[in-house]
């Protein structure tokens, strides 16, 4: 029999470097700030209790997107730490029994990384083919085709280079220009980094915008004028989700498997969830595959209830979903829908479905956006108010730094952070911390919640409940999306309550569930 892979049981636990957690005061996190509160996470008994980690990148970089623009793939960036801070920070969290998975990022470098500078240097540079270049369009001085970069809300995926009078192509900021994965040199490059990483004892890789490590080789224009992630349309556009990107995962599994049981997540922004399943179903390459469709619905149970059920119905049995309602790049889930009790239920509802959980940093607070005045704002595309720093004290007490840094915050605090902060939420048996780790522990105990098949109960109007079943063990799950009481029926002991009110106690026959609220069901 084979042995269920560990990333399945795994809850992650995104790390965005910057905003963790500071430890020499300069106002940016760093990676002796996570080795100082991993605690949170694993290993005390206040700790949330999550199983992996994943980090997002603290490689060198010119910090143009905050990381994902690298200069130097195995190094890592003197704001964040050293080589011995990242290798103490693996050590650490493994004798916690905490995994960890670092970001990757094949597309694209940044532009002052060394492999770039030479590119440009010259036609006949040995490095000029590593990047993709074109001449500019046969109608006069403009970009070789019609792609547009995801940033910039319509700006061309291209840029003239003034040294060789060429055009290169960035699927992100001009300053991110994309590596060609037409050469086997650049596949064979990032296998090495892969390799470096590997042989250091990571548990495997977050690989970063997935879907465009396959283009059309032609650079054939796009049908129409896609700006990002569009849903259905196959075959209309030629910069992404080409079907060589398959071959190219399936080869990186293979340098992952050099290494043994270490594990492949994919940034797959693509909201088609029949393109997205395709990433998972064919078995070669990726094992698990970011779901974003949590960040994109009304609050509905019937919209969520519908993602859930097609989703699952495309993955079968043998596919594991990856479901997540936050990360760096998106409004977080309590300022999405304007309710903390909104984002009790959506944390209930992701950790007990089929599949892996991916929380990220601060949402196991409740932490709204923040709010960011026009002279503290420093992401261009607009995501700062998600990347607020994690307060861990009470201001009122740690003074502005909120027990992030000693010094001042490179963003401002999140809303609230005088109560929502890990401190005070650790001291109250209701906050949403709480019912972060109540649900985790009730996860982890559960083996039906684990590994227990999905079937939907209910999908009508404002309730979603399913049921987990492994064995003879079952588990119902009922959420309330909507403000008013519903009229259930069950019978069991109630695990958890998105409220924790005290005892739960146990349903018998029928009963209310309150409004914009949830209950986890051990049936009888
Ligand atoms: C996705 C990452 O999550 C995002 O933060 C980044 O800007 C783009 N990929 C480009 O690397």
């Amino acid at each position: 029999m084979t042995r269920r892979a560990w990333w399945r049981d795994a809850v992650f636990y995104q790390i965005y470097p910057r905003s963790f957690a500071d430890s020499n005061g300069d106002g940016v996190g760093d990676l002796p700030g996570i080795i100082a509160h991993l605690d949170h996470l694993r290993g005390s008994p206040a700790s949330l209790g999550v199983d992996a980690i994943w980090l997002s990148p603290f490689y060198q970089s010119p910090m143009a997107d905050f990381g994902y623009d690298v200069t130097d793939h195995c190094a890592v960036d003197p704001l964040f730490g050293t080589l011995d801070d990242f290798d103490r920070l693996l050590t650490e969290a493994h004798r916690r029994g905490l995994r960890m998975i670092v970001d990757l990022v094949p597309n694209h470098t940044s532009d002052l990384h060394p492999w770039f500078r030479e590119s440009r240097s010259s036609r006949t540079n040995p490095k000029r083919d590593w990047y993709v270049w074109r001449d500019a369009h046969r109608d006069g001085d403009a970009p070789p085709n019609n792609w547009l970069a995801a940033f910039g809300g319509g700006w061309p995926a291209w840029t003239k280079d003034l040294e060789t009078g060429a055009w290169y192509l960035h699927s992100f900021l001009p300053s991110q220009p994309d590596l060609n994965w037409e050469n086997p040199a650049v596949e064979a490059a990032i296998h090495d980094v892969m390799r470096f990483w590997l042989r250091r004892g990571v548990d495997g890789f977050r690989i970063d915008a997935v879907h465009k490590l396959g283009k059309a080789p032609d650079l054939r224009d796009n049908h129409g004028s896609f700006t990002g992630a569009v849903v259905g349309d196959r075959g209309l556009r030629f910069d992404e989700d080409w079907p060589t990107v398959h071959g190219r995962l399936a080869r990186m599994r293979a340098v992952a498997r050099e290494f043994g049981d270490r594990v492949l997540v994919g940034e797959v922004y693509i909201l088609d969830p029949e393109r997205l399943a395709a990433y998972l179903r064919s078995g070669r390459g990726l094992d698990l595959a970011h779901n974003f469709s949590f960040l994109r619905l009304p609050w509905r149970g019937a919209a969520f209830a519908h993602a859930v059920s097609a989703f699952e119905g495309l993955v079968g049995r043998q596919g594991w979903p990856a479901w997540c309602l936050n990360n760096h790049d998106h409004s977080r889930v309590a300022t999405r829908y304007a309710s903390e009790r909104a984002a009790r239920v959506a944390a209930m509802l992701v950790l007990t479905l089929r599949g892996t959980p991916f929380l990220y940093q601060g949402e196991e607070l409740g932490l709204e956006d923040g709010v960011i005045p026009p002279e503290r704002v420093v992401d261009v595309e607009g995501r700062d108010p998600e990347r607020c720093p994690i307060p861990w004290v009470d201001p009122a007490i740690a003074g502005v730094g909120a027990g992030f840094t000693s010094g001042r915050p490179g963003l401002p605090l999140p809303p609230d952070a005088g109560v929502r902060n890990v401190a005070t939420e650790t001291a109250d048996p209701a906050s949403v911390l709480a019912l972060y780790r109540h649900l985790l522990a009730v996860r982890t105990g559960t083996p039906a919640l684990k590994a227990g098949a999905f079937e939907s109960i209910s999908s009508e109007g404002d309730v979603f409940a399913y049921r987990r079943r492994l064995g003879h063990e079952s588990i119902a799950v009922y959420l309330n999306f909507g403000s008013g009481e519903v009229p259930l029926r069950g019978r069991g002991s109630v695990l958890a309550s998105t409220l924790m009110a005290g005892d739960p106690g146990t349903v018998d026959g029928s009963f209310e569930l309150g409004p914009v609220s949830g209950l986890v069901v051990k049936e009888q």
